[in-house]
């Protein structure tokens, strides 16, 4: 959600900072701040806005000082203004915070600060973290007490790095990642290793109730009742050279162009880890998958398949919903989560509460340093390298890549999915080839207000995704509707405003859907077919190649991706950072 960066070093450390905060943007980017300690005081600037732009103005990189925190800001309690913006201040302005989270009690929190005399200048509940440090720091405690008592009294979940006057750094976490880089100048503290990664691919990961405390060039680490901790150094592999955009104006549209090379990256290490993965689930009584957004989607496809092709049932959940579906589980139970960033707070509840019924939990992240892959009993990764646009791309056709190759295995090879991969990045190739027809597409749709996606059977995920990639880019209303269920309500919808985008590969759906289109048809909508065979229902024609029958969802999506990313454009909404939105969602 927001971005936490802390960084304590020999040098001047706000440009550093500023860097860091521009490439963990992705996680939320509606205002940014900086605190830095210069000469024993602390500096402060916050604005509204992204990080170039409040860097253009208020010069964040000239700000002096060898220790400072930086923050970007994704608003959940009060708006997006710069009294709202990180860093926070308790009262004597002796303490700067940022946080990552919700802290659930600050109203209560804030009200007995209130009566004990702190005033607030904020509407966030963040600022409670501020002041209370600043009541405890008065009560002679040494600073892990005075971290592990505020943590002691915060419900919800919470990232923070908090830095003194005296140019102590210190930190603490439940819920949400914080993650100490041990660098050669000094030590960073962030919510994400990206926040560091070009100065050091070492990383301390804290758990839950840890406290860091940075003093200079020391690092203390202790839990809530103040004894020293030690946490292992790990070694991160990211390719950090592919956080640019190379030849394309935006991460999204290059991230789509990426696909071919990634879904073959996908699923092409770790055969040892697939087979032991295959093993827990043909072992399991019960099979759950569960996932948000676009892997919630990977994991309907998913299903699809376990059961037609490797026999096994499986249920999928919403992760936001799973809490209040608990399934039976026991140890025989096994829980696939699916999530890119491994962050999501939705998911890791699910994990927990199906972690407490004895289920064993497999995943499948992007991000192998995750807490979602930390706490699972094993997982694989979708290897397609860093995903900064906000709009999952390249990391679903990853997922479906991965839980291809798994149900391949459960069924002894019977997709022969690693065989047609070649296959299957030439026919992707020649998808993204008709962008610019694509394009044109986008601007004869341009004005429509409801696009209605129709599929059947395992392309209607796909119709959800293509959905929910256009709402979020584009702004523009659109429904994904497996097709059978048009004449059971949606079909009073459709007229001649309407845009309605079917699926329609040349599979044992085909005549259902060209039925469908024709009703459609006749009611004036705008028919656009996307399949490898045409039909005269259809105004406008996206040719797929022909592939192996259940490839085509990969094929499928893309064109749904590139539309998207046309109308954003002809919107004037930026693809890469879409409005009231984050990358990771590590709140409830
Ligand atoms: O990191 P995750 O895969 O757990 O994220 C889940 C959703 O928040 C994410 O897929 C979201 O729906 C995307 N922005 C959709 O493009």
């Amino acid at each position: 959600m927001c971005s936490i960066i802390g960084y304590a070093s020999r040098s001047s450390v706000a440009p550093v900072l500023v860097d860091s905060l521009k490439r963990m943007e992705y996680r939320g980017y509606d205002s940014v701040g900086l605190a830095t300690i210069d000469n024993g005081r602390i500096l402060t600037r916050k604005g509204v806005g992204r990080v170039s732009a409040v860097n253009s103005s208020l010069n964040l990189i000239t700000m002096q000082g060898q220790v400072g925190i930086g923050h970007t800001r994704w608003a959940t309690h009060g708006g997006v203004t710069e009294k709202n913006a990180h860093p926070h201040y308790d009262c004597a302005g002796d303490v700067a915070v940022v946080h990552n989270g919700i802290i659930e009690n600050y109203k209560d929190l804030r009200d007995d600060l209130i009566k004990s005399g702190h005033k607030f200048k904020s509407d966030t509940d963040s600022e409670v973290i501020a002041h209370l440090l600043e009541s405890y720091s008065r009560k002679n405690l040494n600073i892990a007490q005075i971290v592990s008592n505020t943590c002691k009294r915060l419900k919800g979940s919470y990232a923070f790095v908090a830095v003194f006057e005296n140019g102590t750094i210190c930190g603490s976490r439940f819920d949400e990642p914080l993650i100490i880089g041990p660098a050669d100048e000094g030590y960073f503290i962030s919510s994400d290793v990206l926040g560091f990664l070009p100065y050091t691919d070492k990383a301390i990961f804290l758990d839950n109730k840890d406290i860091a405390v940075i003093e200079g060039k020391d690092l203390k680490l202790y839990d809530y009742d103040g004894n020293p901790l030690f946490r292992q150094i790990t070694q991160v592999a990211w390719e950090l050279g592919s956080i640019d955009k190379g030849k394309f104006t935006h991460y999204t549209l290059k991230e789509i162009h990426e696909q071919p090379l990634t879904i073959m990256k996908a699923s092409s290490r770790n055969v040892e880890k697939l087979k032991l993965f295959c093993d827990i689930i043909r072992n399991s009584s019960t099979l759950y998958l569960t996932g948000s957004g676009t892997s919630y989607h990977s994991a309907l496809v998913a299903k699809h398949l376990l059961s037609k092709f490797a026999k096994i049932r499986a249920e999928t959940i919403v992760s936001s919903e799973f809490q209040y579906d608990l399934a039976p589980m026991d140890s025989s139970s096994v829980l696939i989560a699916i999530s890119q960033s491994g962050e999501t707070a939705d998911v890791l509840q699910s994990v927990k509460d199906a972690k407490q019924m004895g289920a064993k939990i497999l995943s499948i992240v992007n991000v192998p340093t995750s807490s979602l892959a930390r706490i699972s009993d094993s997982f694989l990764t979708i290897d397609c390298g860093p995903e900064v646009g906000v709009a999952a791309t390249k990391s679903f056709t990853g997922q479906l890549s991965v839980l291809y190759s798994i149900i391949d295995e459960l069924c002894n090879g019977c997709l022969g999915y690693q065989l047609s991969k070649l296959e299957l990045v030439d026919a992707l190739n020649e998808v993204l080839a008709s962008e610019e027809q694509i394009e044109k597409i986008a601007d004869s749709i341009t004005a429509s207000k409801d696009i209605y996606i129709m599929g059947r059977s395992i392309h209607y995920p796909i119709a959800l995704e293509g959905a929910l990639k256009i709402k979020e880019l584009a702004y523009v209303h659109a429904e994904g509707i497996a097709t059978g269920e048009l004449k059971h309500g949606p079909l009073a919808l459709i007229d001649t405003n309407s845009v309605v985008i079917i699926i329609n590969p040349k599979d044992a759906t085909f005549q259902d859907n060209v039925a469908s289109a024709h009703e459609i048809k006749a009611r004036g909508a705008m028919i656009i077919g996307i399949s490898d065979e045409p039909d005269d229902s259809y105004d406008m024609f996206i040719k797929l190649p022909t592939v192996g029958r259940i490839h085509y969802p990969f094929l499928e999506v893309v064109p749904l991706q590139i539309l998207a990313y046309y109308l954003a454009l002809r919107k004037n909404a930026d693809p890469d950072y879409p409005r009231n939105l984050a990358k990771s969602v590590t709140v409830k």
